[in-house]
């Protein structure tokens, strides 16, 4: 796999003021990124979806996105991407699968900026161009992210359930609306 693309962060922080300007660069993760992406999906996961999850589910994840865990599975993604700044890695996209999103994480810092977007649009082009026989991916959205999965294409297929301690919402997006104009309901 490999993914390049360049984007400019400052029309979306025209936004607000307040909004520090950035450019990012997505690009492909491979195993040596471990370390680094790993910090970027714990400080997000920490101060913005682990309230939503019990404390015995908090300790799977984080163990689950320690280092030595991602050391062994960047490399085997369908799609494994982080959007690069020259403050470092910004936000962090995995598909274990061409049919499943398994995380996106943004650093809070970064937030509404368009890199959750941009991420999944690399992601999604990916998908497209390579698996053209998928024509559905899936996620568990905490209930913090469904906004922003809306947003992106992706709509509800479950109410919120809790499992294994984490609360979330089954959502999909169907890849040929885009094609056809047709609208999410
Ligand atoms: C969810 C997350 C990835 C969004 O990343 P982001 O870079 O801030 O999102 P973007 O700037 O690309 O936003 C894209 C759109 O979603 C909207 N959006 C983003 N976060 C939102 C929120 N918390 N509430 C409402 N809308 C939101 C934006 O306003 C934007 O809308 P528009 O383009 O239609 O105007 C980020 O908040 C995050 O990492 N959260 C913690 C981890 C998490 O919950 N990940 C999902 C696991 S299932």
């Amino acid at each position: 796999m490999s993914t390049s693309s360049v984007f400019d962060g400052s029309a979306t922080a025209q936004r607000s003021a307040s909004l520090e300007l950035m450019k990012y660069e997505i690009r492909s993760l491979s195993n040596a990124h471990a370390p680094e992406a790993s910090a970027v999906i714990q400080e997000s996961f920490l101060g913005l979806a682990a309230a939503a999850w019990r404390p015995d589910a908090r300790g799977v994840f984080l163990e689950a996105t320690a280092p030595a865990s991602l050391q062994n599975k960047l490399n085997t993604m369908t799609f494994a991407a982080g959007a690069f700044s020259d403050g470092g890695i910004a936000g962090v996209i995995l598909m274990p699968s061409p049919n499943l999103l398994g995380a996106l994480f943004v650093r809070p810092r970064w937030l509404l900026r368009g890199i959750g977007r941009a991420l999944w649009e690399s992601a999604r082009a990916h998908i497209e161009a390579r698996f053209s026989e998928v024509n559905t991916v899936e996620l568990n959205a905490t209930p913090y992210a469904v906004p922003f999965y809306k947003s992106i294409g992706f709509v509800p297929i479950s109410s919120e359930f809790e499992r294994d301690g984490q609360r979330a919402i089954r959502m999909a997006c169907w890849l040929p609306a885009r094609a056809l104009g047709a609208n999410v309901i």
